[in-house]
């Protein structure tokens, strides 16, 4: 731990000044939201919810020697760009808490919006059981929230890297679904079995074109290479999924592609040269186009 943590901490024996002091740093590192990666370091240390802290550090409650130390800790790690899921062990996906670590890929936000046009797809098919596949699963986000939310359907979900597999099963255990399975493999050749069946495909691919390496050191340094990078045009990956998509889903299935903001054009293109019906581009809720739909 740097001594400038150390310093910054030094004197503090409340919530409140904790907070102050852990802003100070991590604004100091670059953090992108300091203040919110302070609370929320915080509350992970103490085992409070966010609201708690905000009232213990409205009441300038104190707090104890050893929560103080593992705060320092935490904090000297963000500051060092470790992603804050890493410190806390945990990423909020839509109603999910899912276990993340190194050797997986965190769930973004924006990937939630992904998640509900699946969701929309697969409470559209008039079947009663109806079958979904999430190629390239990582922490099983998709999957998971898919077979959560339509628990009804059945989810597949497949994996290429044996490292994030072990966080998939991790938490399918910890959600404690029975109707979701995850097949580790490529998704370029997976499934055969399920040639025809399936009703609705699912994807967040590796999409970062090889040469545009990430500025932030949370991603770069720390999300798998497996998962962010798609090739010379960053579409290699969609390429595949596209054949394999095609092969699993039912006349009417529904695909559903997570993308860069600037590649909606490009993959309705390929898609539509594949043979796909109703290529269409949706921006996620600040306004970026970040995930492309089309018909089998
Ligand atoms: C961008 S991450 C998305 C993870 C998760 N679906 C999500 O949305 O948070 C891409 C995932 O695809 C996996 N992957 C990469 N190439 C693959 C391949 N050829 N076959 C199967 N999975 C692959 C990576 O290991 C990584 O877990």
């Amino acid at each position: 731990m740097s001594d400038a943590t150390a310093a910054a901490f030094e004197g503090v024996t409340t919530v409140d000044g904790a907070l102050r002091a852990a802003s100070t740093v991590l604004a100091g590192a670059g953090v992108p939201s300091p203040e919110v990666d302070a609370e929320l370091l915080l509350g992970h240390v103490t085992g409070l919810g966010r609201g708690v802290v905000r009232a213990r550090a409205v009441t300038s409650a104190p707090l104890s020697v050893d929560e103080q130390e593992a705060l320092v800790t935490a904090v000297a790690r963000r500051a060092s760009r470790e992603p804050l899921q890493h410190i806390t062990g945990r990423a909020s996906f839509r109603h999910l808490e899912l276990h993340v670590g190194p050797g997986v890929f965190v769930p973004r936000p924006e990937t939630e919006g992904v998640a509900q046009l699946a969701i929309d797809a697969l409470r559209a098919v008039p079947e009663a059981s109806p079958l979904a596949v999430d190629l390239g699963t990582g922490s099983g986000a998709l999957a998971l929230a898919m077979a959560s939310e339509v628990p009804t359907a059945s989810v597949v979900a497949v994996e290429l890297s044996a490292e994030a597999a072990v966080w998939t099963r991790r938490n399918i255990a910890a959600v404690g679904v029975d109707n979701l399975r995850l097949v580790e493999g490529d998704l370029a050749d997976a499934l055969p079995e399920l040639d025809g069946l399936v009703s609705v495909v699912v994807s967040n691919p590796p999409y970062v074109p090889t040469g545009m390496v990430p500025r932030d050191p949370e991603v770069r340094l720390h999300d798998p290479a497996l998962a962010l990078y798609g090739g010379d045009d960053g579409l290699d990956l969609v390429r595949a999924l596209s054949l394999t998509a095609r092969r699993l889903l039912r006349p009417g299935g529904a695909l559903v592609i997570e993308h860069g903001e600037l590649q909606g054009g490009a993959i309705r293109d390929l898609l539509t040269a594949d043979g796909w019906r109703s290529a269409a581009t949706h921006p996620d809720l600040t306004g970026r186009d970040r995930a492309t739909t089309a018909v089998r």
